[in-house]
């Protein structure tokens, strides 16, 4: 919730300004306080009306407004809030932010303010990719700015995609809660880094610590890999034989796992949910994408491999749609074994993660699948939990989970999603303190096949 924390959102100029409004929505609901600052070029896409309705606050404009200086006045307005929020920040604002140059309202509060920026960057892929840009938002993030976003996807403009979409609101909404958390409660900094140069175009990511908001907790100068989600396999382009899987548990382990200090990459498969903040989201579709990201993700310390991930893929999938053979019967389909990716993790010779987890969804027998499950992958834990249909674990919020470990087996009560992300990531922290673990299953090289079961 952001009950009375008072957010400055500077509108910048360009097609995502109107998801700025819808931001506007979203913030009030959580009880912010919002008061708006648009630029020249972003009223040539929303009104001033439309922000002020939205905000039942004055928005300001200009820098040069006699009355609004008697009024407020521009330094005024940006120490007044908590949090400053640029969406969407165009590659000209964050140009001028990056220099220091102040020619108008926006960016002189920019430059005036003592406060946490938080940006949301949205432009043409190219516009984001081009050298000077990459620049600017390395400086900005060097200079504390927080980012979110942007995405990856189709541009307003016809035919084209890439990295340069504005976060969607309810990812900036998260990316706000969490830079309002406060110091050591979310890793909001990382955004930064995360979001801007891994999603860039290849510039190295500033060394860690950077920022005004970076996360200390128990994970510090640690790297955690998570997958989540379930995985598209796909049978025609239009086709797919998938697992059930919201993804909410393996983003709740990325999140705690952020907020404890990680720098944590998010391997992820089709899912409904924002980017956790502070979190390197890579989104994959097939079992064969998500290890290939994995490969890359490493090395980390501790890896949790949440996803559903779908055991069979179909041999030399349809590249055009396959058409309904009217009367002719149904086609069939030939299926090949996908790459158990925790099974190869466990199982590297070099550059395994100190903690390999894996996760049991079972529907009978949970603990002792469970068991056999960390002795034939050569995890080092195995989180089980029931998911048969009446258990309501599916897609809901809450989860009752075994930890099954060499030593034993823990039971855990039932609690919320979240919670049991952040005791697990406590007992990772625990572990990998303790310089690891004793491990339940074969180590590298122990013999076994890593064949998924
Ligand atoms: O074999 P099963 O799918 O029950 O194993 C579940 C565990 O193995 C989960 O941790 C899941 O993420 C992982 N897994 C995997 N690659 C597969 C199948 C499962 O990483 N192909």
């Amino acid at each position: 919730m952001l009950s009375g924390r008072r957010v400055l959102l500077i509108i910048g100029g360009g097609v995502a300004a109107y998801k700025a409004l819808d931001l506007i929505r979203r913030l009030k609901e959580r009880g912010a306080v919002v008061r708006c600052v648009m630029t020249d070029g972003a009223q040539q896409f929303v009104t001033p009306l439309s922000a002020a309705a939205l905000s039942q606050e004055k928005v300001f404009t200009d820098l040069f407004s006699l009355t609004d200086e008697a009024d407020i006045g521009h330094i005024s307005l940006s120490r007044e809030a908590d949090l400053i929020v640029v969406a969407p920040a165009t590659a000209d604002l964050m140009a001028k932010a990056a220099n220091g140059l102040a020619n108008d309202l926006a960016t002189n509060i920019l430059l005036a303010t003592d406060k946490p920026v938080l940006m949301a960057p949205a432009m043409n892929p190219r516009m984001w990719g081009h050298p000077a840009t990459r620049r600017n938002a390395a400086a900005l993030a060097g200079d504390g700015v927080l980012f979110v976003g942007p995405n990856s996807g189709t541009m307003a403009e016809r035919g084209e995609s890439g990295v340069g979409r504005m976060a969607e609101p309810l990812e900036i909404v998260a990316a706000v809660e969490s830079a309002l958390a406060g110091p050591g409660a979310a890793p909001a900094a990382q955004v930064g880094y995360q979001n801007v140069i891994y999603q860039g175009q290849g510039a190295a990511p500033p060394a860690p610590g950077f920022g005004r908001l970076q996360p200390q907790g128990p994970l510090t100068g640690l790297r955690v890999l998570v997958t989540s989600g379930p995985t598209h396999e796909p049978i025609d382009p239009v086709r797919y034989i998938a697992n059930r899987s919201s993804g909410r548990q393996g983003h709740a382990i990325a999140l705690a796992a952020a907020q404890a200090g990680a720098h944590v990459t998010l391997v992820s498969g089709p899912v409904n949910l924002p980017a956790p903040p502070g979190v390197h989201v890579v989104h994959v579709e097939s079992a064969r994408e998500m290890l290939a990201a994995v490969e890359v993700a490493l090395p980390a310390d501790a890896a949790v491999f949440t996803a559903a991930v779908a055991d069979w893929r179909v041999a030399g999938a349809a590249e055009e749609k396959i058409k309904k053979q009217g009367g002719g019967g149904a086609p069939s389909l030939n299926l090949v074994e996908n790459p158990d990716i925790l099974a190869t993790v466990s199982r590297m010779k070099a550059g395994r993660p100190q903690l390999v987890v894996g996760f049991a969804a079972e529907t009978e027998k949970v603990l002792a699948h469970a068991q056999a499950k960390l002795a034939r992958k050569g995890c080092d834990w195995i989180v089980a939990n029931d998911v048969s249909p009446e258990s309501g674990v599916m897609g809901g919020d809450r989860n009752t989970v075994h930890l099954v470990t060499a030593e034993g087996v823990e039971d855990w009560p039932t609690m919320g999603k979240d919670e049991v992300a952040r005791r697990l990531v406590a007992r990772i922290a625990d572990a990998l303190a303790r310089g690891g673990v004793k491990t339940g299953g074969k180590r590298a090289g122990g013999g076994q096949s890593g064949a998924a079961s």
